[in-house]
C-alpha cells in the first residue's frame, strides 16, 4: 500500500522525476515520504513524517547535489508509527545502499534478533530495515553485485514485498524485486525507471514490464535484466499501456474524487459501447489489449455456478453481479468477502467460474481467494481495471473495465464500470446459453446506450446544487441509515460505505426488508435515512419502509425513480428512469455526490481519508 519509485539516468538530475512520481503515487499511502539520491561520495537521504510537502520543505532547507540515481517512497505505516526515523529509505550499517519497501516482512523479528546478535544497530522500528542490513551483510560476504546480494537476502525473507534498492558510491546499481505487491519497470535510452504503479512510469515510457513474483530486476539506462532468486535469467515481455499522463491529473476539479464522479458518462462509453454488437443482440467481452479475453462460448455454457470474491466497493459491485447473472443468465451466483472466503474452506465444484472483482487487481485477499478457487479446480475469471495487474495475469478470462486510473481513495467510477462489466458478462452468458434470444439481447444492449444522457443529467450543475442543498441540511445528522432492496440493496451498502470513508460519519447500509429486524430501533428525529427505490418488482415493498421511518420521526431522503416513494419522502432526489437491471448505475451517482458534499462541508481530506490507502496489497 506504499508507493515506490526509482530511476537511473545517463545525465541530468533524477530528483524532480522522483518527486513527481511520488506525487502521483501518494494516493497509495500518505503517512510519510522520503528519497535517497546516490552521490559520488555517498548518499543524500531526506525523509519526513507527513505528506510530500513536508519532504519538499526538507529538500528546500538542505538541497542535495544533482544525482542521476535515486529511489523514493510514500508510506502507509505497518511496522512502527509514521515518524521521520521510520520513513523510508533505510540504509545498511555500512551506508553503501538504501532500500524502500512495500509489504510485510513476516520474519523480521527473527532477522532483527540475528543481525543484532552480530552487532548491527537498528535505527528504526520498521521491518524494512532488517532487509537493508541483510543486503549489507551479503555485500560483506562477497556478493559481487547488489542484485546478487538481493537474491541471497530475499531467500531468507518470508512475507510479501515489492522492494527497490540502490547502491551508491563507485558502484552505482539500481535493483528491484517482487513477491506479492506489484512493481513494474521500463527503460528508454536516457534512463531506466521503476514504480509500484504504471502511473509513475507513463511520463517516461508506455512500454512497461510487469515483474512476476520471485523476480529480481537490475536496471540501467536502456537496459533491464531479470533473474529468478536462484540466478536464472528470464525474459519478461513488455506491455503497451494506453493510459494518458493527463488521466493521472485532477484537471479542473478540486479533488480526484469529484473528477472521477464526473468521468462516469465516459466510463460507461469506454466500458460498454465499443463492445455492443447490435446486429446479433449481444456483446463482445474482449479488449484490444487482451484479445477475446478468454470468454469462449464453451466456457460460458458449461459453467454451472459463479462464485464472486471481492473486497469493499468491488464486493458491492459483486452483489449486483449476483442479481444480474442470476436474473439475466439464470446461473446461480454466490458472492462473498474475499477475506472470509479464503479462510472458510469453501466447498467448490470444478465447473464453477470464480469471478474476482477488483479495481487494482492487486488486493491481497482477492488474489488469495482467486488462487484458492483455482486450486480447487474452478476457472479463475476477473473483472478488473488494470490490464497488467496480477489478477488479470492469473485469470483465464477477463473483462477489463477501462475506467482509466482511479486515484481518489474512495472508489466511484471503478464501481460503475464494474457494474457495467457484470451486466455485459450476464448478457453474454445468457446469449451463449440460449437463455436470452436475439430480440431480448438487442433490448438489453440498447438499454445500455440510454444510460449516458441520464448520467449526464445526474451530473449537471442543477442536479449537483440540489444535492449540495440536501448535504447542507444533513451535515449535522446523528447518523445515516441507507436502505435498498433487490438490485438496489448493494447500492445502499455502497452509499453508506462512501459516506463513512470520506466524511467519518456513522452510516449503515441495510436491505430494506431487514429494517424491522433491528435497525428500526435507530430511527428518531435527527437520524437521516436514505431510501434507494426505483420502479420495478420491489418498489412497493420499499415504499412501506419510507412510511415506517417517517412514522417514527425519522427524516427520509428518497433517491430513485419510484414516484410514490419520492412523494412520500421528506426530500426527493429524482433519478431518471432506466431498466431496473441498470438502475444501480444511476442511483449510485447521487449517493457519491452526497458523500462528497457532506465530506467537503465537514472539511475532510476527501482524496486522502484518514487511515485509508488505495490498493490493499497486504492482509
Ligand atoms: C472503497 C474502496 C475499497 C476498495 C477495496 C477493493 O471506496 O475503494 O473498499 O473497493 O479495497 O479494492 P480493489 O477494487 O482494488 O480490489
Amino acid at each position: 500500500m506504499c508507493g515506490i519509485v526509482g530511476a537511473v539516468l545517463t545525465q541530468g538530475s533524477v530528483l524532480e522525476g522522483l518527486i513527481e512520481g511520488l506525487r502521483v503515487l501518494e494516493y497509495r499511502g500518505y503517512d510519510s515520504a522520503g528519497v535517497a539520491l546516490g552521490l559520488e561520495g555517498g548518499v543524500a537521504i531526506r525523509r519526513r513524517a507527513g505528506r510530500i510537502e513536508k519532504l519538499e520543505a526538507a529538500l528546500g532547507e538542505s538541497p542535495p547535489a544533482d544525482s542521476q540515481i535515486g529511489i523514493g517512497h510514500t508510506r502507509w505505516a505497518t511496522h512502527g508509527p509514521p515518524t521521520d526515523a521510520n520513513a523510508h529509505p533505510h540504509t545498511d550499517g555500512g551506508e553503501r545502499l538504501a532500500l524502500v519497501h512495500n509489504g510485510i516482512i513476516e520474519n523480521h523479528g527473527e532477522l532483527r534478533a540475528e543481525l543484532e546478535a552480530e552487532g548491527v544497530a537498528f535505527k528504526s522500528d520498521t521491518d524494512t530495515e532488517a532487509l537493508a542490513h541483510l543486503l549489507g551483510r551479503e555485500l560483506d560476504n562477497g556478493a559481487p553485485t547488489l542484485a546478487e546480494a538481493m537474491r541471497r537476502a530475499l531467500s531468507r525473507v518470508h512475507g510479501y514485498y515489492a522492494v527497490a534498492a540502490m547502491r551508491f558510491g563507485e558502484q552505482r546499481e539500481l535493483v528491484c524485486a517482487r513477491q506479492g505487491p506489484p512493481i513494474c519497470v521500463g527503460v528508454t535510452p536516457e534512463g531506466a525507471f521503476l514504480g509500484s504503479d504504471v502511473l509513475a512510469l507513463i511520463p517516461h515510457t508506455r512500454e512497461i514490464v510487469f515483474l512476476d513474483d520471485g523476480d529480481v530486476c537490475e536496471l540501467a539506462p536502456g537496459h533491464l535484466r531479470v533473474t529468478r532468486l536462484d540466478g536464472t535469467e528470464v525474459e519478461r515481455a513488455s506491455q503497451h499501456v494506453s493510459w494518458e499522463e493527463a488521466d493521472a491529473g485532477k484537471g479542473v476539479y478540486p479533488h480526484y474524487m469529484l473528477k472521477e464522479i464526473h468521468e462516469q458518462p465516459d466510463v460507461l462509453a469506454r466500458t460498454a459501447f465499443s463492445r455492443i454488437d447490435e446486429e446479433r443482440g449481444d456483446v463482445l467481452l474482449g479488449h484490444e489489449e487482451l484479445g477475446d479475453g478468454g470468454w469462449s462460448d464453451a466456457l460460458l455454457r458449461d459453467v454451472s455456478r459463479v462464485q464472486v470474491a471481492a473486497c469493499g466497493t468491488a464486493l458491492h459491485a459483486g452483489y449486483i453481479a449476483r442479481y444480474l447473472i442470476e436474473g439475466l443468465a439464470r446461473v446461480p451466483v454466490d458472492a462473498d468477502y474475499a477475506s472470509e472466503f479464503r479462510y472458510r474452506d469453501p466447498v467448490l465444484m470444478p465447473d464453477t467460474l470464480a469471478l474476482a472483482i477488483s479495481q487494482s487487481g492487486e488486493t491481497a485477499d482477492t488474489l488469495a481467494a482467486q488462487r484458492l478457487a483455482r486450486e480447487k479446480g474452478c476457472t479463475p475469471a476477473a473483472i478488473c481495471n488494470v490490464a497488467g495487474s496480477t489478477l488479470v495475469r492469473e485469470s483465464d478470462a477477463v473483462v477489463l473495465t477501462n475506467a482509466g486510473p482511479e486515484i481518489g481513495v474512495a472508489s466511484t467510477k471503478a464501481f460503475v464500470a464494474q457494474v457495467i462489466a457484470a451486466y455485459l458478462l450476464a448478457v453474454r452468458m445468457g446469449r451463449a446459453r440460449g437463455v436470452i434470444d436475439q430480440a431480448r439481447g438487442l433490448e438489453l444492449v440498447r438499454d445500455l446506450r440510454l444510460l449516458r444522457p441520464s448520467l449526464e443529467r445526474l451530473l449537471s450543475e442543477e442536479h449537483v446544487s440540489e444535492i449540495q442543498a440536501v448535504a447542507a441540511r444533513h451535515v449535522e445528522a446523528k447518523g445515516f441509515l441507507f436502505l435498498g432492496r433487490g438490485i438496489n440493496y448493494p447500492v445502499a451498502l455502497e452509499g453508506a460505505l462512501k459516506l463513512k470513508e470520506i466524511s467519518y460519519m456513522h452510516a449503515e447500509g441495510y436491505p430494506a426488508g431487514e429494517m424491522k429486524h433491528g435497525p428500526i430501533a435507530l430511527i428518531e428525529p435527527g437520524m437521516s435515512t436514505v431510501v434507494v427505490n426505483s420502479r420495478g418488482g420491489v418498489a412497493d415493498k420499499v415504499r412501506s419502509n419510507v412510511e415506517q421511518v417517517r412514522a417514527r420521526g425519522g427524516q427520509v431522503i428518497c433517491v430513485g425513480s419510484d414516484p410514490e416513494s419520492l412523494d412520500l419522502a421528506d426530500e426527493a432526489i429524482v433519478v431518471p428512469e432506466s431498466s431496473e437491471w441498470l438502475s444501480p448505475v444511476l442511483n449510485v451517482i447521487p449517493l457519491q455526490l452526497l458523500s462528497y458534499e457532506i465530506a467537503r462541508l465537514r472539511g475532510c481530506d476527501i482524496d486522502k481519508p484518514r487511515n485509508l490507502a488505495k490498493s490493499v496489497t497486504v492482509e
